[in-house]
């Protein structure tokens, strides 16, 4: 898995700024939901190019510490890139189910997009839990259903219809893997979370164009980025026609953009008190 998204990694970096300012207002949910203030030490798990835990290492200011980790190398090292000129930011490569650290060393854990892609979410839950302090925070963000995300859920429908199978299959762990309130408190509450709490928040998207939206939204979307690359030319036109039909069928006219309706779930919990 690793290795697909180390192939991705130059597509995030390219569109980091966008992604985060696409999910601005989520992700101060999300530090909010992990209660993040200043001097906190705080891990960002499958962090990517680092966009939240970025945005955190200015709510701990100075005093606090920020852990950017990923299991693909080439992710934490856009995320290593993106973190020079914030001295309280280091990095770090591991999977978010083996944390390099010890017990109860952080007050809070946060993951944006991340945990649906673990091998086993309620693992990964148990382990981030193992490395917050007795009653610190864990925080995870995960896309709501594919049919309030039209921006990526037509996208894959165009190359489920493509080739008459659904994309991606039913046995992968793809984006919306956990888009369920009540599947994500299941997950937290079994990872050994107490006051387990989940909350959904709008992050409408918006693009210059229908073509924009198409140039854009495929290199984030890793599983389908490495599909669309080993498809022949012909395929990927024809693909292209569907989805960008179907854009301009579930988007709506902004001014001069076009915006898709989008949706997160903030999944949050505390570790239990000794
Ligand atoms: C959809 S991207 C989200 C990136 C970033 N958190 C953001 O919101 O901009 C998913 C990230 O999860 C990472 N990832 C996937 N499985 C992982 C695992 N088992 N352990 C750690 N990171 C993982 C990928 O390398 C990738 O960077």
């Amino acid at each position: 898995m690793s290795e697909m998204w180390n192939s991705v990694a130059p597509g995030w970096e390219a569109n980091a700024e966008f992604v985060d300012e696409h999910l601005a207002a989520a992700t101060d949910a999300l530090l909010d939901a992990a209660e993040i203030t200043e001097g906190d030490a705080v891990l960002e798990l499958a962090a990517g190019p680092g966009g939240a835990g970025l945005r955190a290492a200015q709510r701990v200011g100075p005093k606090g510490s920020i852990v950017l980790s990923d299991d693909a190398p080439e992710m934490v090292a856009v995320a290593a890139r993106r973190a020079i000129g914030y001295p309280q930011v280091s990095t770090a490569v591991f999977d978010q189910n083996e944390i390099i650290a010890e017990d109860g060393h952080f007050d809070a854990v946060i993951s944006r997009h991340g945990l649906m892609f673990a091998e086993d979410a309620v693992s990964a839950v148990r382990e981030g839990t193992r490395v917050v302090c007795p009653g610190g925070r864990f925080a995870a963000m995960t896309w709501g259903p594919r049919s309030v995300n039209p921006w990526l859920g037509v996208v894959l429908d165009a190359v489920g219809e493509q080739f008459g199978v659904p994309f991606p299959p039913p046995n992968i762990r793809g984006p919306f893997y956990l888009d369920d309130s009540a599947l994500l408190t299941s997950v937290l509450e079994e990872g050994g979370l107490d006051d387990v709490q989940v909350q959904a928040v709008e992050t409408p998207m918006h693009h210059a164009s229908v073509e924009a939206w198409w140039e854009r939204v495929p290199q984030l979307a890793g599983p389908l980025a490495t599909a669309l690359a080993a498809m022949e030319p012909d395929v990927r036109e024809q693909i292209a026609r569907r989805a960008m039909n179907a854009g301009a069928q579930a988007s709506r006219r902004d001014g001069d953009q076009i915006v898709f309706r989008g949706s997160v779930l903030i999944a949050s919990g505390r570790a239990p008190q000794d």
